[in-house]
């Protein structure tokens, strides 16, 4: 007999970041019954990593911005790969986002006639970034916890993790996981699942991503059938800390350079008018990654393996205003006072572009009844994200993931639940616990491994060799993974989680490599030392559909444009 709870709603929401929250919203004001799970904590999400604002043209500051340089904006930055619709769709609804997150209660810095203030970030045309200080992820999600909370009728779930999503007939009927705070295992039925568990930072060493970003809903998503696409668009964010080594990774955000920080090197040249005459340090993000990269590799970088970054000059009393959190993270962390010194920086691994391929109006999956959006989904940012586009995304499609799921749960019945298949999954879990046979691998040696291998064979500049490489260790991974064990109950067992985590990490990370090995052309953030033209044969969004226990890989073409969104942008150029 295996024993577990039984917990039944119309929809669960997996992740109770801002995507989570704001689909949540939708289903609680219909009147259906939603269950919010998180492995974590509330507000311990990456949500609160995108620090610098929420981009949407509102246009308070630079009154030529509109929706429609928005939407150039992200479709050129994102190389021309991404879900024109999708794009579409934030840049319309974005500035209404906006407006409504202050409704619930959002405080945003305020220009001199007490309008929401916008600042610059890499890629923006204009001045389009709202913003809270370099603590808008954070007031994002006080605002929206705040809210559904207040609704008294969503049910959350904390420390909680889901385990595998379950399909009856091709549609989702629930899922199998374990409450990490009461040592139970739970049963969730439900007629639709959003994904909204954010993206997978945490398979790679250095990130500024928390420790819960595993890709655990991605994975599980695609062990459900559903299909992912760009999974080789991984976001290095230009700038994160290098040292003391306990916070390398540690984002400092964009906001730094939105509001003059230069960049230079150790023999004090500001490098970025040599890679990027016109922008500058406010390129987009891959540009001024790749930049600083080379710079490191050139011998041009800090002792810690850094650039530096100053915005001195602008004076201690706009920093502490306009940059608090920066300044205390420097502070406690680096003992740097950043009114006075500069700040060492150097790549971290930010942002998922690749994830769950979705409809864009609807957010669905090709799977019935699960959905995803956030980080977990793909398809809006293309092959580069926008700061600032990430915040803006939860909100515009948080909300629509959430009407749609709700609609869906309100017109479907609820598939029948194989039991056996939920207590199979049990089985399996609890296997890990001391089960004689399976050896004693501890899941964390497969963790580092697998961090230290795409830290250092699937990074900003790729090869062949590389790329091969790190599927051969992939491979001996997944097979030493059979091996793992641990000891103790379910009740906190942080060993677990390694390897309920392990196993999920493994699998994107292999469709990371796999779709990176497949891609062979550089665009965006997938740039290979061995194909380094952006080629046109190439504007194709890769797919990775599961084939049993195999990875299939196919291409699809990016969609034409209708002709009025395609007179908007600027054209492609190839060399
Ligand atoms: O740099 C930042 O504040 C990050 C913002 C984002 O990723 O959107």
């Amino acid at each position: 007999m295996v024993a577990y709870d039984r917990v039944e709603t119309d929809v669960l929401v997996m992740g109770m970041g801002g995507a989570g929250l704001r689909a949540a919203l939708e289903i609680v004001s219909r009147n259906l019954k939603v269950v919010l799970v998180s492995k974590s904590l509330l507000g311990k999400a990456h949500t609160v990593m995108a620090e610098g604002g929420i981009a949407a043209a509102v246009a308070n500051v630079d009154s030529k911005d509109s929706w429609q340089v928005h939407f150039s904006d992200t479709v050129a930055e994102g190389v021309y790969i991404g879900d024109y619709r999708m794009a579409e769709i934030l840049a319309k609804e974005a500035p209404e986002r906006v407006y409504e997150l202050e409704r619930y209660g959002a405080l945003f810095d305020r220009t001199p006639d007490g309008k929401i203030m916008q600042r610059a970030f890499g890629g923006h045309t204009y001045r389009r970034l709202c913003h809270v200080g370099d603590k808008t992820g954070l007031e994002m999600i006080r605002t929206l916890e705040d809210r559904v909370l207040h609704t008294g009728n969503a049910k959350l779930l904390d420390e909680t993790v889901i385990t595998k999503l379950l399909a009856c007939n091709g549609s989702v009927c629930g899922a199998v996981g374990f409450s990490l705070r009461t040592g139970k295992f739970i049963v969730f039925e439900c007629k639709a699942i959003i994904v909204a568990t954010g993206g997978l930072g945490r398979i790679y060493k250095v990130s500024s991503n928390s420790h819960e970003t595993t890709g655990d809903g991605i994975a599980m998503a695609f062990e459900a059938g559903a299909e992912l696409r760009d999974m080789e668009m991984v976001q290095f964010h230009p700038t994160g800390m290098v040292y003391p080594p306990g916070v390398r990774g540690l984002l400092v955000t964009e906001g730094v350079r939105g509001e003059g920080g230069l960049l230079f090197n150790t023999k004090g040249e500001r490098f970025m008018l040599r890679y990027s005459p016109e922008k500058k340090e406010l390129d987009a993000r891959d540009v001024v990654a790749r930049a600083i990269y080379h710079e490191i590799q050139n011998g041009n970088g800090t002792e810690h393996g850094g650039v530096y970054l100053d915005i001195t000059k602008k004076g201690a009393a706009f920093i502490r205003k306009k940059l608090p959190g920066m300044y205390e993270q420097f502070k406690e962390f680096a003992g740097v006072d950043i009114t006075k010194e500069k700040m060492e920086v150097a790549p971290t691994v930010h942002y998922f572009m690749g994830g769950i391929r979705v409809e864009p109006e609807t957010a669905r999956t090709n799977v019935n009844g699960l959905f995803a959006v956030g980080e977990a989904a793909a398809g809006l940012h293309g092959a580069n994200r926008l700061g600032g586009n990430s915040l803006a995304d939860i909100l515009v499609f948080g909300r629509r993931a959430g009407i749609s799921a709700a609609t869906y749960a309100a017109t479907s019945v609820a598939p029948k639940l194989d039991y056996r298949e939920a207590e199979a999954e049990i089985s399996r879990i609890n296997s890990f616990i001391d089960e004689a046979g399976r050896g004693s691998t501890n899941p964390y040696e497969i963790i580092d491994e697998l961090r230290d291998t795409m830290s250092s064979k699937v990074g900003i500049i790729r090869n062949g060799k590389d790329l091969n490489s790190a599927l051969q260790t992939i491979t001996v991974l997944k097979e030493r993974a059979k091996s793992v064990t641990v000891k103790g109950g379910v009740r906190f067992n942080q060993g677990l989680l390694g390897c309920i985590e392990m196993e999920k990490m493994l699998l994107v990370a292999e469709c990371v490599v796999r779709s990176a090995i497949y891609r062979k052309e550089s665009r965006g953030a997938h740039t290979r030392s061995d194909f380094p033209n952006k080629l046109k044969e190439w504007k194709l969004n890769i797919i990775c559909a599961r084939n049993g226990s195999k990875i299939d890989l196919s291409t699809v073409p990016v969609p034409e444009m209708p002709e009025e969104l395609n007179a908007l942008v600027k054209p492609e150029v190839y060399a």
